[in-house]
């Protein structure tokens, strides 16, 4: 059974907490898993008595809860809740959270959410550390850390010295939310518990993998974060990354935590470095201009609130890297994201190659196209498999079909990756966090495309809001078969 424990949420009153852990928190209450004797502190800078956090939150669940809230459930889930308000760059209120801490009704083990700008971390654990919070004697103590995890890799290795002096390896739980995505998960399960694809799964026969999260969304009112990050930091150094490392990585010799992210890190480490002069032949970057999104007129990011009228922060950033080892050498990965694209979609598609012999040679024009095995995260959960087949009739001609397959249905219980990504910190369960090394590797790739952008000048190129990239993408392609799969359904 899991222990009871203290939840310390700070930056309670901020987006992530609203969006996605207060409800994920709160679905855990309805379902039942939440640890016997949770308590849940909420810290913030506004000011909250009691009662008005109850309500704030209550109207938080009401917009983001899946289902009707239950008066039941939220009295319980309040009954957990405590506010507490307190300027994190002030020691005393240090004092006061540990004060709290001590009394009653909250139990030993805890468990320290960071929800807050990546630069306040270090300052913060070592408030903690300060004031002896971290310390594990008769209970232990977590501490919960969002991405990005530094900037660059220079910054995440800075980070990581400050923080390690204070926290074991053990005690941290970086987050990566795409790790707690079923679909994610389902990358290994349908990789390891199927002999199937195995035999197929590497550079003999696979030509090329794709990797694809587009969405329609603008930075919306993170423009603060964003304009300093951009897309390549966001999205493609941490959650397509992993994507990557999960279908690439050889089978681990078991689910534990090092086993897994062992297996992880060795992918990392085998990427092919990108020199500086052939940043251009592996990384594009693009940002989105006015546009129409849905048909409605959308401002282009340099116009959004908050971003500079010359920004050149990317909002798209694809990627070609190679897997130096026995199973993938000179198979391209192709990663690409992008915000404001012209439709939301997250998608692993992997092209194979095209049979030695053309068979039908005499018998039609065209060759047959290759098979592909498409893995849709969303906004579909299915699995697809595309085979050339005979068309009916008397001629010799082919026609591509598909397997598909749903991986859910409408009866199938719903999770966001919070909720799992939670209890697993409760449990104590750190398979899915990442570990640094993880993190450091993956900084080292994309470094060299961030230094040379950075040492760019001009403007980047741009697409229209609601469309998908720039032709000129296409260089990344190693050859001229090879384009963008945008969606399940062949273009
Ligand atoms: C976050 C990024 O990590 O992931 C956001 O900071 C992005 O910019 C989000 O919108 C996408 O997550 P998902 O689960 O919708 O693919």
């Amino acid at each position: 059974m899991t222990e009871a424990c203290t939840l310390i949420i700070f930056g309670a009153t901020g987006n992530l907490a609203q969006l996605k852990l207060l409800p994920a928190l709160y679905h855990l209450e309805v379902a039942g898993l939440l640890p016997a004797g949770l308590r849940i502190v909420c810290s913030g800078r506004s000011q909250y008595s009691q009662d008005a956090w109850s309500v704030r939150v209550r109207e938080i669940l009401s917009r983001h809860a899946r289902d009707p809230l239950s008066t039941t459930h939220c009295d319980a889930f309040d009954r957990r809740m405590h506010y507490f308000r307190g300027d994190l760059s002030q020691p005393d209120t240090f004092r006061q959270l540990a004060e709290l801490l001590s009394e009653p009704g909250y139990p030993d083990n805890q468990v320290f959410y960071i929800s807050l700008p990546p630069s306040t971390y270090s300052a913060l654990i070592e408030s903690l550390q300060a004031r002896g919070m971290l310390v594990e004697e008769s209970a232990w103590r977590r501490v919960v850390i969002e991405k990005p995890f530094g900037s660059s890799l220079h910054s995440a290795q800075a980070l990581h010295a400050q923080i390690s002096r204070y926290l074991r390896e053990d005690q941290t739980y970086r987050i990566d939310h795409y790790m707690g995505k079923a679909m994610v998960q389902n990358i290994l399960v349908s990789r390891f518990a199927n002999l199937m694809l195995e035999p197929l799964w590497n550079r003999n026969y696979i030509d090329h993998v794709q990797i694809t999260r587009t969405e329609q969304l603008g930075v919306a009112n993170r423009a603060g974060f964003y304009e300093g990050t951009g897309a390549l930091r966001d999205m493609l150094q941490s959650h397509l990354m992993q994507l990557m490392a999960l279908i690439a990585m050889e089978p681990p010799v078991s689910m534990d935590a090092d086993d897994l992210r062992d297996e992880k890190v060795k992918v990392l480490k085998s990427i092919r470095p990108i020199e500086t002069a052939k940043v251009p032949d592996h990384a594009f970057r693009a940002q989105y201009g006015p546009g129409r999104v849905d048909g409605a007129a959308v401002p282009g990011y340099r116009e959004e609130p908050g971003v500079a009228a010359d920004s050149a922060t990317e909002t798209y950033a694809a990627l070609k890297l190679y897997i130096d080892n026995w199973r993938w050498r000179d198979v391209p990965f192709y990663l690409r994201t992008g915000k404001r694209m012209a439709e939301a979609r997250t998608l692993l598609a992997i092209c194979f190659k095209q049979p030695p012999k053309h068979f039908f040679r005499s018998a039609q024009m065209h060759r047959p196209p290759p098979n592909w095995l498409i893995m849709s995260i969303a906004p579909e959960e299915s699995l697809r498999l595309e085979i050339s087949v005979k068309q009916p009739g008397l001629e010799m001609k082919t026609r591509q079909i598909s397997l598909d397959a749903p991986f859910r249905c409408e009866h199938h219980e719903r999770a966001d990756a919070y909720e799992g990504l939670l209890l697993d910190v409760f449990e104590g369960d750190r398979a899915l966090f990442l570990r640094y090394d993880e993190v450091e590797w993956a900084w080292r790739i994309v470094d060299p495309v961030l230094q040379a952008w950075a040492d760019e000048a001009g403007p980047i190129p741009s697409h229209p809001a609601g469309e998908w990239e720039p032709e000129a993408v296409k260089r990344l392609f190693d050859r001229p078969q090879q384009r963008w799969r945008h969606r399940l359904e062949p273009a």
